[in-house]
């Protein structure tokens, strides 16, 4: 039974799923990743493509960008087709002077301005966390692989382009990671689902040093690093 976003039966995905924003990306994760990997929904470009990898059945599938786009795919993937676990692999922009590009940042919370931390019960502000297991699963991977990583909150904004900025200091002082655009509606997605999910992210500019520009060689590699963490909190 397809829902109005994903066209495949429930067989078609599997029960772990890897969700970069970028379509292009899930492409590659499956071409490169997996073992036999197939194309099953393909609406509005966004690509489920269901396979192995090491053996362990997983389907790689982008979120788009931002919370609302994130939130419909996490949502049918959860309640319609029997996914217990999604890992958000992607980017963000570092904030806390702690972290550098290059680096890899496990979102252990996610601070928000988005309204899915406040919208399910009114006056209270949900605690938006990931999966324990997964986030250990991801942590052993990334330290014993050598990789500098870090794990703590970051932000997740419903802006790119923010006339807010002046905020950052204040995320930066209570140890805010880094900043992206989907890690809060993930988590506020699996508590909705009782399922599992967590965020791996590969610092790909800083906020307050002006560094980034990574090379595009560069970001692929740096993706791989944070793809293997990822792989292995699914597989936690
Ligand atoms: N802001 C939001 N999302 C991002 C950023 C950023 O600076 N960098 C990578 N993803």
């Amino acid at each position: 039974m397809a829902t109005p976003h994903i066209a495949c039966e429930p067989g078609d995905i599997a029960e772990l799923v890897i969700m970069p924003g970028d379509p292009k990306r899930a492409e590659r994760i499956a071409k490169t990743r997996m073992e036999g990997a197939r194309l099953v929904s393909d609406v509005r470009g966004i690509g489920a493509w269901t396979g192995t990898i090491d053996g362990v059945p997983m389907t790689a599938m982008a979120s788009g960008m931002g919370v609302p786009s994130l939130s419909i795919y996490a949502t049918e993937l959860y309640s319609q087709f029997g996914v217990k676990r999604i890992c958000r692999v992607g980017t963000c922009g570092g904030i806390s002077k702690q972290v550098a590009v290059r680096d890899v940042i496990v979102a252990s919370s996610a601070h928000t301005n988005s309204s899915v931390s406040t919208i399910d019960i009114p006056g209270v502000t949900l605690s938006l966390a990931p999966s324990f297991d997964m986030l250990r699963g991801a942590v052993d991977q990334a330290r014993a692989s050598g990789k500098r990583v870090h794990i703590g909150p970051v932000y997740t904004s419903d802006f790119f382009y923010s006339s807010r900025m002046d905020i950052v200091p204040a995320l930066e002082k209570l140890g805010t990671l880094g900043v992206e655009m989907e890690a809060a509606g993930l988590y506020a997605c699996a508590l909705a689902a009782g399922a599992e999910a967590l965020a791996v992210l590969t610092v790909s500019d800083h906020l307050f040093d002006g560094s980034g520009d990574l090379t595009a060689d560069e970001r692929e590699t740096l993706f791989q690093d944070a793809l293997e963490a990822a792989i292995a909190g699914l597989k936690a």
